[in-house]
């Protein structure tokens, strides 16, 4: 009897072997999120193990889902990782393991982060567990939940690196920020702000009110004014929509202005030559994970000067619908997927 009493505390203290997460078993529409049990992953030196509360989601979790297959042929990354795997990038939740050699932070800490990035492999975000390098982490700003903070680390991270780490923006210029109202547009607009800069947006009619009150100070409808026609003179052009084929944005800036263009296709051989000889810059950026990037983001945030704005909650289970909705378009902010408290 008593041997049995024990038995079952041991049992009760035990940690589960298994976890819930969202595999992709087969390339596919947003029917291949599957919602299964998984094993649960183990922290390993340098790493901390997370209880996921909330994870982000962005279109490159679409892009590697469908196998890329919205690239042209040519432009398609290599499928490296091996099939059944789990998505996401992006992550915010509680600390509950430490992995040797972890002084940075403690069980039970709020954290948030973009996790591997970029990676050959997703860093399994999608799940009530994952595990992240400590490196990737900061902790998450006070003055926000779970739901917000998973929004930030993909598209905040590549909106402070194009705008403070690639580029040096002053107070006083000009930038305009292609695709304003999403994930990264609308931080990009914020951080442009942030730095005194005059910002114009470019999204459509739909999202003009939220522009404005984010601080933009000139709106264009995309659908019904052609931007290069309208606009000349700018430092900056934050372009998080065009392709490379041909950037019509590029006419709207000044002599010795730059654009930094964030998208998912590599730019064409001879691009940069043939700007120069226009006067002009452009960069392709490639985000990359940084715990202390996105603790300067969380002061800003802790300081009421960038607001996280959420498309759509989505539960973990039902990822799936938060593929649906991404892949409709005009998002407004990001989409995250709730996990847990
Ligand atoms: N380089 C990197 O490291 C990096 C990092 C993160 C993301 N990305 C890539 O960057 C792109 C944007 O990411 P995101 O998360 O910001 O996407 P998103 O949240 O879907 O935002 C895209 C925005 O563009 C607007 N838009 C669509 N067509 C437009 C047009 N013709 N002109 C102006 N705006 C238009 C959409 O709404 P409206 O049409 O309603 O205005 C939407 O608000 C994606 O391709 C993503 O994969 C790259």
């Amino acid at each position: 009897m008593q041997k049995d009493k024990e038995q079952e505390g041991n049992m009760q203290t035990e940690t589960p072997q298994t976890m819930k997460a969202i595999q992709i078993h087969t390339y596919g529409g947003p029917e291949v999120l599957v919602y299964e049990e998984v094993p649960r992953p183990r922290v390993a030196p340098g790493e901390v193990l997370i209880r996921v509360c909330a994870a982000g989601v962005y279109p490159g979790d679409w892009y590697r889902r469908s196998g890329y297959t919205n690239f042209p042929e040519a432009d398609r990354p290599p499928m490296s990782v091996s099939l059944p795997f789990i998505p996401g990038s992006q992550v915010s939740g509680i600390v509950e393991t430490i992995g040797s050699g972890v002084s940075a932070f403690h069980e039970g800490d709020a954290v948030y982060g973009l996790l591997r990035f970029p990676g050959e492999v997703p860093a399994e975000c999608y799940a009530e567990y994952v595990t992240a390098p400590a490196f990737d982490l900061a902790l998450k700003p006070a003055s926000i939940d779970h739901l917000h903070a998973a929004a930030v680390p993909m598209a905040g991270l590549t909106a402070w690196q194009g705008i403070v780490e690639h580029t040096n923006l002053s107070a006083g210029q000009t930038v305009l920020v292609n695709g304003a109202a999403g994930g990264v547009g609308h931080f990009a607009v914020q951080l442009a702000k942030a730095r005194g800069a005059r910002v114009i947006g470019v999204a459509s009619k739909r999202h003009e009110t939220f522009l404005r009150e984010l601080g933009v100070d000139v709106f264009i409808d995309y659908a019904t004014t052609p931007v290069e026609q309208e606009v000349r003179d700018v430092d900056l052009v934050i372009d998080t929509v065009g392709t490379m084929e041909y950037n019509s944005l590029l006419l709207t800036l000044k002599h010795g202005g730059r654009l930094v263009w964030i998208g998912l296709r590599p730019l064409k051989n001879g691009m940069g030559t043939e700007y120069a000889e226009a006067g002009v810059t452009i960069e392709k950026i490639q985000v990359r994970s940084n715990g202390a990037h996105l603790a300067e983001i969380g002061e800003l945030i802790n300081a009421g000067r960038v607001r996280v704005t959420i498309d759509a909650v989505v539960p973990l289970a039902e990822a799936r619908k938060a593929h649906e909705r991404g892949e409709a378009g005009h998002l407004r902010g990001v989409i995250v997927l709730h996990a847990a408290e």
